[in-house]
């Protein structure tokens, strides 16, 4: 494969436009070490009923490239730069909160990391889920009602209609994540973030929490943004992934290919530490060596070139632009060509 550029960065708005579209989006915050750049030139789309997966280590900047498609970036500290984020070609950045409030839950609905923080524990579920309802779809108290214990049942709850009055606390972690999920499709959106929505349940949770997700997003055709920092996860729900590191998108590709042949050495650090995924012959690294670096110190050149085994001097020097290698593929990698990078299965 030749690099050409990426026409994702490249090319402008297409005829139809894609349900979400991100394209040079830059997010800074201001820190004791000055204004800091945390989410540098993020550009990706969503189709409408795809899932993606984005993925990469604590502080890559995940959680706040969701924050910004809500339009949920404190401010201040932080900022959008620069950039644009648009839903079916409606520019979200600079719109008014009460417009955004609009879109929030109605069209873009998110379950966040912290799922302890977004239920209120003096409220019974089932008001929680019909404020939702009631607020975006302008049903009665009743209908909302109605709605509400539907979509506790939809994600599994049993006996929902006795369930719908209890408080949060009167639940399992599983049991309120499921809460959270119902929350999140009661007004069927057309995107749901799920920010590592399953990173504090335990393994059998998890699986069934997943498996959830998956199939509400069939059921009611809604795209799915799914952020871990779980290789393993990505290959169970989504179809294409994004792996990002230190702010920047670093590897775009269709999930089978991303594990049959990574195009960035990080990718590849990330499936070599999955023991689950590679054969024994084939691991060279059982993780990436260090860790990833501040934000306020990114270093010059590829940010991941300190930790990379194959960084030549060229990698440390000016910045490294993505290149498309195919028109699902795209990698920040200047030895993209020269390298021969290696992939495993999914268990
Ligand atoms: N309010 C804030 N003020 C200053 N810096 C922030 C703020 N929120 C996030 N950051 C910084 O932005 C960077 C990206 O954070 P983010 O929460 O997006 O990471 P993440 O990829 O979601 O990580 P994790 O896997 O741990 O959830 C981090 O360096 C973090 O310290
Ligand atoms: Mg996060």
């Amino acid at each position: 494969m030749s690099p050409v550029p990426d026409p994702e960065v490249e090319s402008g708005p297409r005829n139809t436009p894609a349900l979400l579209e991100v394209d040079g989006l830059q997010v800074d915050f201001a820190t004791e070490h000055g204004w800091v750049n945390i989410i540098d030139s993020v550009s990706f789309s969503l189709e409408r009923g795809s899932t993606l997966g984005l993925v990469g280590e604590s502080g890559s900047g995940k959680s706040v490239t969701s924050l910004a498609i809500m339009g949920l970036i404190p401010t201040p500290p932080g900022r959008i730069r620069s950039g644009s984020i648009r839903l079916e070609g409606q520019e979200l950045v600079g719109r008014s909160e009460r417009s955004l409030q609009d879109v929030r839950g109605r069209d873009i609905a998110m379950i966040f990391q912290e799922p302890a923080t977004s239920l209120n524990p003096a409220f019974q579920v089932g008001d929680q889920v019909a404020e939702m309802v009631r607020r975006h779809l302008g049903l009665s108290r009743k209908q909302a009602w109605a709605r509400a214990v539907e979509a506790l049942g939809a994600v599994g709850i049993p006996d929902p209609k006795r369930r719908a009055h209890a408080y949060p606390h009167e639940f399992s972690g599983g049991m309120r994540q499921r809460v959270m999920i119902a929350m999140a499709i009661s007004c069927e959106p057309k995107l749901l973030i799920a920010d590592e929505p399953t990173t504090a349940l335990d393994v059998t949770i998890q699986a069934q929490v997943l498996a959830l997700l998956h199939g509400l997003r069939e059921e009611l055709d809604m795209a799915l943004l799914l952020i871990t920092h779980d290789l393993g996860v990505v290959a169970q729900v989504c179809d294409k992934a994004l792996v990002m590191y230190a702010g920047q998108i670093v590897e775009r590709a269709d999930v089978d290919e991303l594990y049959r042949h990574p195009y960035h050495p990080y990718s590849e650090g990330l499936l070599v530490s999955m023991p689950q995924v590679m054969p024994r012959s084939k691991r060279r690294l059982a993780s990436i060596p260090g860790s990833p670096p501040m934000p306020w110190a990114f270093p010059s050149g590829c940010r991941f070139h300190p930790r990379c085994p194959y960084a030549d001097e060229r990698c440390q020097a000016g910045a490294v632009a993505t290149v498309a290698l195919s028109p699902t593929r795209a990698s920040r990698c200047l030895r993209v060509a020269e390298l021969d990078l290696s992939g495993g299965r999914p268990s």
